[in-house]
């Protein structure tokens, strides 16, 4: 079985030709279904940079990204947002939920996109919202949530199309630490549960505890990796 998600030699520039600096700096990684991965770092050590290159939103200057096997460099753009609309989940630090809708309607949202949504994917939402603990939420504005609801809204919003992979960027940062707990907690048992491909973002050290898999980043290198045996 392939990898379902691996960088081989990835390398990201920014800035001009005279000044410019190699975020991720020729990284290798390989992970693995039915498991949650952290990469750790500093900040500016390129975790934002790295993360985006494995959910196919930053196109690297060199080296290969494989989903599920398929080398993403030689999709057209239009191959690439559809690999990612359809295998890859995104959870983000500020959530990024639209306030003016129902928590049910955030998750709806993104299906609206290809095509006219049915009672299916109502009766779908309601049970993945409620599955998060949010099934007396359904109808309330996540601006009248706490944090941890909001981003557990924002995590089945990214279950919604049931996709292989989930990429989440700090997702704890902005919550207390009991919150924080929790989605820990929760996002490690979603990729037990869906055999996803967890691959979290922090700097969090409590991470660590709950991770198959911790690779440390510094200035875009990876400077140690370590895996669990679990
Ligand atoms: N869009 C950008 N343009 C120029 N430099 C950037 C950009 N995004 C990030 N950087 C730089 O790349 C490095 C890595 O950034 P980032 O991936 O955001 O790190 P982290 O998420 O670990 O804080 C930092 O030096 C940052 O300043
Ligand atoms: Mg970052």
């Amino acid at each position: 079985m392939p990898d379902a998600l691996a960088v081989e030699n990835v390398t990201v520039f920014y800035g001009t030709e005279t000044a410019r600096i190699a975020a991720v700096n020729n990284v290798s990684l390989a992970f693995q279904p039915g498991t949650l991965s952290v990469i750790m770092g500093p900040s500016g050590s390129g975790k934002t940079t790295l993360l985006s290159v494995l959910g196919l939103l930053l196109r690297p200057d060199s080296g290969r990204v494989l989903l599920n096997g398929i080398e993403a460099g030689e999709l057209s753009e239009d191959e690439r947002t559809r690999l990612r609309r359809d295998h890859v989940g995104f959870v983000f630090q500020a959530f990024r939920l639209m306030h003016a809708l129902s928590t049910l309607e955030n998750v709806l949202l993104a299906r609206d996109i290809r095509g006219p949504r049915t009672a299916e994917d109502s009766e779908r939402a309601e049970a993945l919202l409620a599955e998060l603990g949010l099934g007396s939420k359904l109808y309330v504005n996540p601006k009248d949530l706490s944090g941890g609801e909001k981003q557990r809204v924002a995590i089945a919003r990214a279950l919604f199309p049931n996709p292989g992979v989930l990429l989440a960027d700090e997702p704890t940062a902005s919550l207390d630490s009991q919150a924080g707990a929790q989605i820990r907690e929760l996002l490690g048992k979603l990729t037990r549960e869906r055999r996803m491909t967890t691959v979290v973002v922090s700097h969090d050290p409590r991470w660590t505890e709950c991770a198959d898999c911790v690779v440390f980043l510094e200035d875009g290198r990876v400077v140690k990796e370590r895996t669990t045996a679990k």
